[in-house]
């Protein structure tokens, strides 16, 4: 299959599904971490290069329940920043509504201020064989829901100060984004 994973410096998504036989690439305006075929550049430039599957991880700075307070400090609307949210919902809509045959968009629980379609269904790293919590929306089309593939009882809360998911320095939103090995592993071994 042709897979596109959208929004991935990390390689991770891309790495899964060529580790399973796939034509895989990642774009993202960073550069790759981990060598491999990758786009650095903007997502629409390629949307319409003929993709089989397209897994995205679209910014959620502006879009997600946790940056909501932002919009309403001392309780006046910020303007800026609910500009920044409609732009962001723009750039998730276009990869929703994008013309490839399966569409997975992944992001955490959205603000309901921006009206995003519903979700399909919510996983966990727990789910996936990580001792994490960190409830994550997939948006689905043409795919079914996925299934988890190991429970695991431990489960820490992503936002525990301290533990390994924030550690990293300067590095640390990069690693906080970067996918779970063992959804991008669940996601090659049952949609690719
Ligand atoms: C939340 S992070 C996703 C990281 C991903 N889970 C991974 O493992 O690499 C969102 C990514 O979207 C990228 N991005 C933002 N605008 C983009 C665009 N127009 N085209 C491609 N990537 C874009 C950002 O650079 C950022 O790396």
């Amino acid at each position: 299959m042709k897979v596109l994973i959208a929004c991935e410096y990390s390689g991770t998504v891309r790495d899964a599904f060529i580790a399973r036989g796939h034509d895989a690439m990642s774009c993202d305006l960073l550069p790759t971490d981990v060598t491999g075929p990758h786009y650095q550049g903007d997502i629409y430039d390629i949307l319409d290069n003929d993709w089989d599957l397209m897994i995205a991880h679209p910014p959620c700075t502006y879009l997600s329940n946790a940056g909501a307070v932002h919009l309403y400090p001392k309780g006046v609307l910020n303007q800026a920043r609910l500009k920044q949210g409609l732009e962001a919902k723009e750039f998730f809509m276009g990869l929703l509504m994008a013309k490839i045959p399966q569409i997975c968009i992944e992001n955490p629980v959205p603000s309901t201020i921006f009206g995003l379609p519903k979700y399909h269904q919510t996983i966990q790293p727990y789910e996936f064989g990580h001792p994490f919590q960190k409830k994550t929306c997939l948006w689905l089309k043409n795919l079914p829901p996925l299934m988890a593939t190991m429970h695991v009882q431990k489960q820490e809360s992503t936002k525990v100060p301290g533990n390994w998911f924030n550690a990293g320095g300067k590095d640390r939103q990069k690693n906080r984004a970067k996918t779970f090995q063992g959804i991008a592993d669940a996601m090659a071994a049952q949609w690719g």
